[in-house]
């Protein structure tokens, strides 16, 4: 990818200030102008995509959501593996990186993939349940973040999986045997991310470990193009369905 490219996916993100009265609004004027160089830019800040697919088990045959897909470009990183899948859904809500995705599987001639439009929040399958269901960098995206998280846990069969890498900070005080992140990490990151339109939360994580049982839990930090070296905290965190339904949909 050229600088050029880089400076327009930069000077957009960077200047853009999202309008709209829907957040599916706020995600098209947010996305649309830089869709096209979405995967290239992203494939050097999304540091948690391949270590994620390392983590998590997609068993052949298994049937696979992947909520706040984007362009799907998560599934050419997972190879030949996307192919032994009994099917695949990728969800998001944003038509211009839709369109992206539907390019890929129309390209690639994946068969066992649909692409469609909705909101996570809000999605009731029909042909539910799923085995296996992926937030790749969405969970810092979406609003009522607890919600998706809730409809994973209905969506799933009992002893299902769910696979997460997102950017965050950890609580001040977080649980034995967990990353602290210092004061200004804590300070800075969500300040720098928030001007760029993702919320980052140090409640996503213990949510999560609340709702699954912990399968893989990664904490690391991943650099962050033109930003000299500065790294941004990231999780990985591979969870079990507790094969119970939980009506709260609060956040912790
Ligand atoms: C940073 S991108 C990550 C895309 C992809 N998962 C990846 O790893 O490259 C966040 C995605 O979440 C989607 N998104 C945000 N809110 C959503 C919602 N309520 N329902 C579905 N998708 C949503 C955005 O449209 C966007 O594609």
């Amino acid at each position: 990818m050229g600088w050029l490219q880089d400076l327009h996916v930069m000077a957009h993100s960077t200047l853009h200030r999202q309008r709209g009265g829907t957040h599916a609004e706020r995600l098209q004027g947010y996305y649309g102008p830089q869709a096209a160089y979405y995967d290239a830019f992203r494939q050097r800040l999304l540091h948690g995509r391949l270590p994620l697919l390392r983590a998590l088990p997609l068993p052949a045959g298994a049937r696979v959501l992947d909520v706040g897909g984007g362009t799907g470009f998560l599934w050419e990183l997972a190879g030949t593996r996307r192919a032994e899948l009994d099917s695949l859904v990728v969800l998001d809500l944003c038509p211009a990186l839709l369109e992206q995705a539907r390019a890929r599987v129309s390209r690639l001639g994946w068969s066992n993939v649909r692409v469609i439009e909705g909101d996570a929040t809000l999605q009731n399958w029909h042909d539910k349940p799923f085995d296996v269901v992926v937030f790749s960098y969405c969970l810092t995206m979406i609003p009522d973040w607890f919600r998706a998280i809730d409809r994973a846990v209905e969506l799933l069969r009992p002893g299902g999986l769910v696979g997460t890498t997102d950017f965050y900070v950890s609580r001040k005080w977080p649980d034995s045997g967990m990353r602290r992140h210092s004061a200004w990490r804590r300070f800075f990151w969500p300040c720098w991310f928030g001007w760029h339109g993702l919320s980052l939360n140090p409640d996503h994580l213990p949510y999560l470990q609340s709702r699954f049982d912990t399968v893989h839990l990664e904490e690391s930090l991943g650099r962050v193009p033109y930003m000299g070296g500065q790294r941004a905290p990231y999780y990985v965190f591979v969870g079990r369905s507790l094969g119970r339904q939980v009506n709260a949909s609060s956040p912790v």
